[in-house]
């Protein structure tokens, strides 16, 4: 049988007995696989490696290294709640590498985005082979591959357009729910006690707000699409929107216009905000938001913002305008 397959007759999980039963079979399963050895987990705190790290640290518990990236263009509160819940609450094994000024060095001046997304990737590689070379007995690398990864890109997750790691650290693979669509994963995910804000997230590109920092990211911008991105959710959330988006963010390109504050001339960035709702990211259309909450949001965005003077709601669907817009 192809373990890459999903069998026909394995039932859809969609409900906590459903996950509990996977959960039982696939912790006996990894214990199988990985004997008493050591296993290396890349824990980005999107929902499948906090659902693969999760479901490890109950198979072999600290056997499971995690190490979690910062880049700096994670989403506001993050890497923070990364070591919350798995250092402090599940007593993970987690290695926190803060990679901040390396990326922004790397990227520094680098306006194409897809030399942006290349840079990102292959410094991620390398910052994870360093730490992977720190660490002796590793024998199993553990991945969140999901299966629309395997039927839509060869078991490669999405977008990842830069090489893995080195011959030397080809490790043998742990992927426990390579054969769960995302619902499933969810479901998976909350049966394991991971908080709802990590396992109903809504998609996050890998290369981060690196790609909603529009041109040459710069320290300033990158807080202001942070900051901006942090009170959008804040208020989708507080107006029930947060299940109800598909996807919802903001953009701050690299150029700036006039505004005028409390009588006094200012030369600031926009801020862009961008809300879509889709089946499969191939195709999206804009989220029809109340104007009194745009209204709302854009208030507290120039007040609370720094550097921020204008706030626009991108009305474009896709096509002919992507979802990102880098
Ligand atoms: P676009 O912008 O192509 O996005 O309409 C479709 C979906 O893909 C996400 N996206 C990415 N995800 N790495 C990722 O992991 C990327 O480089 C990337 N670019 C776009 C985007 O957020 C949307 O959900």
């Amino acid at each position: 049988m192809d373990q890459n397959m999903r069998p026909e007759t394995m039932k859809r999980i969609n409900t906590p007995e459903l996950a509990r039963d996977f959960i039982e079979e696939q912790v006996a399963a990894v214990r199988a696989q990985v004997g008493d050895k050591k296993v290396l987990l890349a824990l980005s705190g999107g929902v499948d490696s906090s659902v693969v790290a999760a479901l490890l640290i109950k198979a072999i518990g600290s056997q499971l290294v995690c190490v979690h990236v910062n880049h700096g263009l994670l989403r506001k509160g993050e890497p923070e709640q990364v070591v919350e819940v798995f250092r402090n609450q599940m007593k993970a094994n987690l290695i926190y590498v803060d990679a901040v000024d390396r990326f922004l060095d790397k990227l520094a001046g680098v306006s194409d985005p897809e030399t942006k997304r290349k840079i990102i990737g292959a410094e991620f590689i390398r910052v994870f082979e360093e730490e992977a070379r720190k660490q002796s007995g590793i024998e199993f690398l553990a991945q969140g591959t999901i299966y629309p990864d395997i039927l839509e890109s060869d078991g490669v997750k999405a977008h990842h357009n830069v090489g893995g790691l080195p011959e030397d650290l080809q490790f043998a693979l742990v992927e426990p729910v390579r054969l769960l669509f995302k619902d499933e994963v969810r479901v998976v995910g909350k049966a394991l006690g991971l908080p709802d804000n990590m396992v109903f997230r809504q998609p996050f590109p890998g290369p981060g707000l690196g790609v909603r920092c529009l041109g040459a990211i710069t320290r300033d911008r990158l807080e202001a699409v942070r900051e901006s991105d942090a009170i959008l959710r804040e208020e989708f959330a507080k107006n029930s929107l947060e299940g109800k988006v598909w996807q919802y963010f903001t953009v701050v390109p690299d150029f700036k216009s006039v505004g005028v504050t409390d009588g006094a001339r200012t030369f600031a960035y926009p801020v862009i905000i961008r809300a879509v709702n889709t089946v499969d990211a191939m195709t999206a259309t804009v989220e029809d938001v109340p104007f009194a909450l745009l209204q709302h949001i854009t208030e507290r965005i120039t007040h609370e913002v720094e550097g921020v003077n204008r706030v626009v709601y991108d009305m474009t669907p896709k096509p002919c305008g992507t979802i990102e817009w880098e």
